[in-house]
C-alpha cells in the first residue's frame, strides 16, 4: 500500500468484520470478566451498558465520519479538516495509547499462545481451578517463557499486518468470527448448566446459579467512582475507541457503506461478546468457588476447568484457545496498523520498514510489562507496577481524553452540513437520530467523560 493508492476494504460484510474483529478480543473474553469481577458484577455491567449506548455509540460513529471523510491516518485526518490548528495532537496520542495498548496487550496473547501450547497437550487434565490458579501464577512468574510467547505473537501480528487490509485483516475475521461466537454460545450453556457442585461430604460448595445473579442483579451498594472510571474506560478499550483504531478503519471504507448501520452492528456484536462471555464465566466461577475478583489470571484459571466437564472436552478446550488468539489478532493488527498507517505516510517509509519499526519499539514496551510480573514486579509508579500502569492510563485515561477530544471536534469544528452529508452518504441515506447524535456528541459526551474525570482525580465529590 503506498500513500496514493490506500487500501480498501472491499465489501461491506468485510468492513463490519474487520471493525468487529478489532473491537472483539482480549477486552471482550479476558478484561471484561475480571473487570466485572473485581467491580461488583451487575452493577458495572449497567454502567458499561450505558456508556456503549450514550458515549461509545456516539464516538465510534464520529470516528468512522473523521476517517472516511478525510481518508487518511489519525493524525493527518485532522490536519485536513483543521490545518491551523493543533487538534492532530488528538491523533498522536491515540497513536502513543496505541504503542501503550499493544504493549500489554501483546502479553496477554502471549499467555493465550501458551494456553493453546498447554491445550495441545493435554496439560489441563485432571486439574482443579487450585492447581489451575497456581499453573497460572507459575507460568506469569517465569522470566522465559512469557515473553518468548509475546515475541512471537508480535510477529504474527507484523506479518498480517504487512499483508495488508484486504488480503490479510479482511479475510482471517470473516472466517474465524462467526465460529468464537458459537464455541461461546456453548460454553455458556455449559456452564450455566453445571448446577449445584457437592463435594464428597455431601455440602454443596458451589452453584452455577449464583454467577447469573452476580452478572445480573446490580448492587449499586457496590459502585464508587473507580468502578465508574473502570466501566468507562472498559467501554472505550472494548469498542477500540478513543485512538485512531476506528478513524483508521474508517479511512478504508467505501463511500456507499452506511456508517451508522456499521457501527450499531459493531457495538451491538461486541456488547453481546462480553456478555456471553460473563455468561460463560461466572457460573463457572460460583460452581468452582473460585475468588471472582481474581483478577487478571481469571479466564485462564476458570475456563479450562469448565472444558473438563464438557464431552470432548479436549478438542473445545483447544478451538476456544486457538480462537481466542485470533480474536486478539484481529484486535492487535488493528492497533498495529495506527502507528503503521502514520509511520509509513507521515514519515514516508515504505510499509514493511515501518511495520518493523513499530512492531520492535512495541514489543521492547511489552518486555517491560511481561517483565513486571516477574524480576520487575517491585518497580512500582502510582502504586502500580509497568503491566498496571500501561493499561490504567491507555484505557482510563488515554482512550476517554481521546474520545472526548474526538466527541469535540466532530461536534464543533466539522461543519455540521459537511457531517450530514458525510454520514448520510450525501442525502441518499434518511437519518432519523442526527439530531439527538448532534447533541450528545457536542454536550453530553464532553462532558459526562470531563464528569467522571474530575471526580476520579478527586477534583469534584469528596
Ligand atoms: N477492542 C479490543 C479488545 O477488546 C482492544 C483494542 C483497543 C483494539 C483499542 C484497538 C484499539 O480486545
Amino acid at each position: 500500500m503506498k500513500s496514493t493508492t490506500r487500501d480498501n476494504f472491499s465489501s461491506k460484510f468485510g468492513v463490519i468484520a474487520a471493525a468487529a474483529g478489532s473491537a472483539v478480543g482480549l477486552g471482550n473474553i479476558w478484561k471484561f470478566p475480571y473487570e466485572a469481577g473485581q467491580n461488583g458484577g451487575g452493577a458495572f455491567l449497567v454502567l458499561y451498558f450505558f456508556f456503549i449506548i450514550t458515549i461509545g455509540l456516539p464516538i465510534m460513529i464520529s470516528e468512522f465520519v473523521i476517517g472516511r471523510k478525510t481518508n487518511a491516518n489519525a493524525v493527518r485526518a485532522f490536519k485536513k479538516i483543521t490545518p491551523d490548528k493543533p487538534w492532530y495532537l488528538t491523533g498522536i496520542m491515540g497513536v502513543a495509547a496505541s504503542f501503550m495498548i499493544l504493549s500489554f496487550y501483546g502479553v496477554v496473547a502471549g499467555w493465550t499462545l501458551e494456553y493453546v501450547y498447554l491445550a495441545i497437550t493435554n496439560a489441563f487434565k485432571g486439574q482443579d481451578p487450585a492447581a489451575l490458579s497456581e499453573g497460572f501464577n507459575n507460568f506469569i512468574s517465569d522470566p522465559v517463557r512469557p515473553l518468548v510467547w509475546q515475541v512471537l505473537f508480535m510477529v504474527l501480528t507484523a506479518i498480517v499486518v504487512i499483508g495488508g487490509i484486504k488480503n490479510g485483516i479482511e479475510k482471517l475475521t470473516k472466517i474465524l468470527m462467526p465460529v468464537l461466537l458459537l464455541i461461546i454460545i456453548v460454553m455458556g450453556v455449559r456452564s450455566v448448566t453445571l448446577g449445584a457442585n457437592i463435594n464428597a461430604a455431601g455440602e454443596v460448595v458451589g452453584h452455577s446459579f449464583d454467577g447469573l445473579k452476580f452478572l445480573f442483579k446490580p448492587d449499586f451498594s457496590k459502585v464508587d467512582i473507580d468502578v465508574v472510571l473502570d466501566a468507562l474506560g472498559q467501554a472505550f478499550f472494548s469498542l477500540s475507541l478513543g485512538m485512531g483504531t476506528i478513524i483508521t478503519y474508517g479511512s478504508y471504507i467505501r463511500k456507499n457503506n452506511n456508517l451508522n448501520k456499521t457501527a450499531v452492528e459493531v457495538a451491538f456484536l461486541d456488547t453481546l461478546i462480553a456478555v456471553l462471555a460473563g455468561v460463560a464465566i461466572f457460573p463457572a466461577v460460583f460452581y468452582f468457588n473460585v475468588a471472582p475478583t481474581e483478577g487478571p489470571g481469571l479466564v485462564f484459571t476458570v475456563l479450562p476447568g469448565i472444558f473438563q466437564k464438557m464431552i470432548g472436552g479436549y478438542i473445545w478446550t483447544l478451538a476456544f484457545f486457538i480462537l481466542l488468539t485470533v480474536a486478539a489478532l484481529t484486535s492487535s493488527i488493528s492497533l498495529l496498523e495506527v502507528g503503521v498507517a502514520y509511520f509509513a505516510e507521515e514519515l514516508k517509509i515504505n510499509r514493511v520498514k515501518a511495520t518493523i519499526v513499530v512492531t520492535a519499539i512495541i514489543t521492547v514496551l511489552g518486555i517491560a510489562c511481561s517483565l513486571s510480573n516477574n524480576i520487575l514486579k517491585d518497580v512500582k509508579l502510582f502504586g502500580r507496577n509497568i503491566f498496571d500502569n500501561m493499561e490504567f492510563l491507555s484505557s482510563n485515561v488515554m482512550l476517554p481524553l481521546g474520545g472526548m477530544l474526538i466527541a469535540i471536534f466532530a461536534g464543533w469544528y466539522i461543519n455540521k452540513t459537511d457531517l450530514y452529508n458525510e454520514l448520510s452518504n450525501g442525502n441518499v441515506l434518511k437519518l432519523r437520530f442526527f439530531k439527538m447524535f448532534y447533541f450528545i456528541i457536542r454536550f453530553i459526551a464532553p462532558v459526562a467523560i470531563a464528569i467522571v474525570f474530575l471526580y476520579s482525580v478527586g477534583l469534584l465529590g469528596e
